[in-house]
């Protein structure tokens, strides 16, 4: 498999090449991809040493499969020019993924809708992938009515310019680049991505709407609060779920430790409950304070936490590039 790896020098292009060689993804070449500012760079992959090219020099080496990871404006311009070439684009931005042309594609919920034409697949946002693997096997056995999701987000999300804003705040230097409108280190930010006419913002309308697409009904309700916090790990997540259908809690607990993906860490009594710090750099979403929500009918509590760079962006992109590889679906 020729791969492309496009914004290989950014944080999730980095762990795509990781995940690449955790997964053992047979790549015979790998082309990464930057912008014209980091072309002659090095990368390091499976011990050997590649040049990174610009989008230019890639397009003509008609790689089979493309993870794109540089932004939406670089998606919207470049996944048809490698479509249009026979390249599979896997695209980490929001670029496609409401076109209703697209798939967007968690692969433990809906790989199988995958064939040869789809030649831009869409990777949701990271803070849906987390929920939703959670929300899936539960919505099949109980109907979700309606979900509440109060996100609490890390830096590494925004990318390397936050990730360096935090560090020199820590540092105690407040007046270098922001990535963010305020400080964001001892602060919380109930802001991601910009604000809409309705008074959401994107991020929480890209949870909303991508939900209802991923698990293919309109019908579920969704809510959402996104909020940025001076941590790194991962994104944690405060879900509330209200089904049409009574639940059994052990019950739940069963399914969840059945899905593929999910870890449950719920031991309260010995403080066992997901943490960033331990999500980093891992590939699953871990959940756990599972408990009824006392104050209502058939409604669950959960805490679900995961590696925002991993299963919320490079993990599941490499998880859509491997479905295709072992169901030859590209080329
Ligand atoms: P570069 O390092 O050359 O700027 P992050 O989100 O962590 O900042 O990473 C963004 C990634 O997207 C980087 O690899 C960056 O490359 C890449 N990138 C940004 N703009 C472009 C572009 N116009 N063409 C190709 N790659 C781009």
């Amino acid at each position: 498999m020729k791969i492309a790896v496009v914004g290989a020098t950014g944080l999730v292009g980095g762990e795509v090449l990781t995940v690449l060689e955790e997964f053992d993804i047979p790549v015979t070449e790998l082309y990464p991809v930057a912008s014209a500012r980091s072309a002659g760079k090095k990368i390091a992959f499976k011990g050997k040493e590649y040049t990174v090219v610009t989008l230019e020099q890639a397009i003509e080496l008609k790689p089979d499969i493309a993870i794109f990871s540089a932004g939406g404006g670089t998606s919207l311009e470049w996944a048809p020019k490698f479509a249009e070439v026979g390249t599979t684009v896997v695209d980490n931005s929001s670029a496609w993924r409401m076109d209703p042309t697209k798939k967007l594609v968690v692969p433990e919920i809906n790989a199988k809708e995958l064939t040869k034409e789809d030649k831009i697949i869409a990777n949701p946002n990271c803070s849906t992938i987390q929920m939703v693997l959670a929300l899936a096997p539960l919505h099949e056995k109980y109907q979700i009515k309606r979900v509440v999701v109060s996100t609490y987000q890390s830096v590494t999300g925004t990318g390397k310019a936050a990730v360096d804003q935090l560090m020199e705040e820590r540092a105690g230097k407040t007046d270098g680049d922001k990535a963010y409108p305020h400080e964001i280190d001892l602060n919380v930010l109930p802001h991601i991505d910009v604000f809409q006419d309705n008074g959401y913002t994107k991020e929480e309308m890209k949870m909303i709407n991508e939900t209802k697409k991923i698990l293919s009904d309109d019908s579920v309700h969704v809510t959402a609060t996104t909020v940025r916090l001076p941590v790194m790990g991962g994104h944690s997540e405060s879900i509330n779920i209200e089904f049409a259908n009574d639940f059994d809690l052990a019950e739940v607990r069963s399914i969840l430790e059945n899905t593929p993906g999910i870890i449950v860490q719920d031991d309260p009594a010995n403080n066992v409950y997901p943490m960033p710090k331990f999500a980093h750099k891992k590939n699953e979403v871990f959940v756990g304070r599972l408990r009824r929500d006392e104050s209502q009918p058939n409604t669950l509590n959960m805490w679900n936490v995961a590696d925002n760079l991993r299963k919320g962006a490079a993990t599941n992109a490499v998880q859509i590039a491997q479905y295709l590889i072992e169901n030859n679906l590209v080329g």
